[in-house]
């Protein structure tokens, strides 16, 4: 039986596309049992329906407290009977309600290189700062807003001419190929944290290295099949 996950977003849900597009390539072994959406016009939600996923919409002003918010969404997620959380593009924080209900289960992605640019224009930020490179992170989620464990890492170069928006299309490119990836190994049961540190086993020992032709880039543990 497929490992059974749900999908947290806000927005375009590019990253959910390319966790369907995975399991449709027959890469990705997950069910995805649900797209979970606080914000009712999220084209991500359309993007389930497409793909034939249930999909739900929990409005963050419908609470009075992340808490209540929180407990309303596990209620959901397990209705559905998922066993893991992937957040992808979902802009709200968690709380301990959420976590403790999955616990070493909920996976999120960020825009940037933590712990460097967190929060939510790590894109942006990273270009203001004139870094000469960025990237994403794939990382299990703790009671901190991006700050969990790392899991996976990917590198691109960021240049002066680069904002916000250039920089994050750079990056997003990645973010399609890291997330299906980390998302694999949790299903596979090859993430074990190890206090800060994440081991992921059985896997390559030096990151992966390309220029694909639209740019370099770099990822660490390497990518398998993704
Ligand atoms: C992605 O770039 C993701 O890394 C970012 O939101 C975007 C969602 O895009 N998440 C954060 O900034 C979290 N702090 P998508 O809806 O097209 O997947």
């Amino acid at each position: 039986m497929s490992f059974c996950v749900a999908v947290l977003l806000s927005g375009s849900g590019s990253n959910l596309q390319s966790l369907i597009d995975a399991t449709q390539a027959g890469k990705l072994d997950v069910d995805i049992r649900l797209v979970l959406s606080n914000k009712p016009d999220a084209y991500g939600l359309e993007r389930a329906r497409k793909a034939g996923i249930p999909t739900a919409v929990v409005s963050h002003t419908d609470f009075s407290s992340r808490e209540e918010y929180d407990t309303e969404m596990v209620r959901i997620i397990r209705e559905h009977q998922a066993e893991a959380v992937i957040m992808a593009g979902f802009m709200r924080i968690i709380t301990p309600v959420l976590l403790n209900a999955f616990p070493n289960k909920v996976l999120n992605i960020h825009p940037a290189l933590l712990p460097s640019f967190p929060g939510v224009h790590g894109q942006g930020d990273a270009a203001d700062h004139g870094v000469r490179f960025s990237g994403c992170t794939v990382h299990f989620v703790d009671a901190k807003m991006d700050n969990g464990p790392i899991i996976i890492q990917a590198v691109v170069p960021a240049f002066n001419k680069d904002d916000g928006e250039s920089l994050g299309a750079r990056i997003l490119r990645l973010e399609h190929r890291i997330y299906p990836q980390a998302v694999q190994w949790l299903a596979q049961g090859r993430l074990e944290i190890q206090g800060r540190k994440v081991v992921v086993l059985d896997a390559g020992n030096q990151p992966s290295v390309c220029d694909d032709g639209q740019g370099a880039y770099m990822v660490n543990p390497p990518l398998e099949d993704f």
